[in-house]
């Protein structure tokens, strides 16, 4: 058995419709085609149709699953309410809901104009706002039940980061909606929960996180304690698991997938894993020296 097999049992998402934005690339298409492997069926979602329509042939012929790609800029709640028309018009009904579509790139904060600050904020806070909402009042309205939203964030929804304020910003409002909804709309049973990954290579992620040389400079497996990046069925896995039945009682969580990344930034002495041996032997010695 490896962490890079599926993991859930077949057919464990037989009779979910599940929408996901920004499904037509990177770890949206992963999480879809997993989905569909399951027995969902699956609305991908984002700017550019063409990108979405060669995804949704990729997705039905290596999975047999049905797939539906619809043009839907988060940012504008028109579109989405359309686009949950179109997605219901198909299939009948949606149960599930993965906020994946994201824009970010890393720029000193100083140099960002106000717009550039907007779209992010615009695509990652309002876009999953604007889902959720049409979402929601969709499942309230027509009492269907049980259905599940799932916010994919990151650890510096709660760290912050430097260099991606715009993106830490909006990923730590899109977090607090998923706190605060997984109470407020548990009695219509919808349960909200989020996934925080370390680094997963994407080409999407990597073209403007890592541009150039900087994949090399920053190989960012090198401050991962497990010393490896993620693997994206690890995070299909993952998000399968909280988009089906089987996690009925896990509600309000946010679930880390980052090899032990943002603990190792974060616990005072945690640098020390690189004192070799010897220096140790080094150390100790003029600790216990301090009592003579
Ligand atoms: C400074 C920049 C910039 C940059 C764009 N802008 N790139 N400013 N540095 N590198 C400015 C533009 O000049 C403009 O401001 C404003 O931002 C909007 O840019 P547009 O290109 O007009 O926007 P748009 O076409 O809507 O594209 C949005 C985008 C683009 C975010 C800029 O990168 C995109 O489409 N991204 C989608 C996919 C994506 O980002 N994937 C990565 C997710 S990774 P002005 O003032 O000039 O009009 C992720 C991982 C997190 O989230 C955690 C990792 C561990
Ligand atoms: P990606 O392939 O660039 O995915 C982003 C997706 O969002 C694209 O499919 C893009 O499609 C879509 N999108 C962007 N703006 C949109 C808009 N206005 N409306 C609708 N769709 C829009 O990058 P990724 O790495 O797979 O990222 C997926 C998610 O994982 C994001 O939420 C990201 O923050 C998160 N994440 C990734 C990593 C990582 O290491 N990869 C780590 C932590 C968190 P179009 O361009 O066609 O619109």
């Amino acid at each position: 058995m490896k962490y890079t097999e599926p993991m859930l049992r077949d057919f464990a998402l037989q009779g979910k419709t599940i929408i996901v934005t920004g499904g037509g690339s990177g770890l949206g298409k992963t999480m879809s085609r997993y989905f569909l492997q399951l027995g969902a069926k699956v609305v991908i979602t984002s700017r550019n149709f063409e990108k979405l329509k060669k995804a949704a042939e990729d997705l039905s012929q290596e999975t047999g699953g049905q797939v539906l790609p619809l043009t839907c800029d988060v940012r504008h709640y028109d579109q989405v309410k359309q686009m949950l028309e179109q997605a219901v018009k198909q299939f009948g009904t949606v149960n599930g809901l993965v906020n994946n579509a994201a824009g970010n790139f890393i720029s000193p904060t100083e140099r960002l104009s106000a717009n550039a600050f907007d779209t992010i904020i615009d695509i990652v806070l309002k876009g999953s706002k604007n889902t959720t909402l049409a979402l929601g009042k969709y499942w309230i309205k027509e009492q269907i039940k049980p259905t599940t939203i799932l916010n994919i964030v990151t650890t510096y929804a709660w760290t912050g980061s430097a260099f991606v304020v715009p993106s830490a910003t909006a990923k730590a409002g899109v977090l607090a909606m998923t706190r605060s909804l997984a109470v407020e709309w548990a009695k219509y049973g919808i349960r909200s929960n989020a996934i925080a990954p370390g680094p997963f290579p994407t080409k999407g992620a990597w073209d403007r996180l890592l541009p150039g040389d900087l994949k090399e400079k920053f190989d960012p497996a090198k401050k991962i304690p497990l010393k490896r990046v993620g693997e994206h069925q690890e995070l299909a896995n993952l998000a399968a698991y909280l988009m089906s039945d089987y996690s009925a009682y896990i509600n309000g969580e946010v679930i880390t997938i980052d090899g032990g990344e943002w603990l190792y930034g974060a616990g005072e002495f945690n640098q020390l894993d690189k004192i070799p041996p010897e220096m140790w032997d080094r150390l100790e010695q003029m600790i216990k020296n301090r009592k003579k």
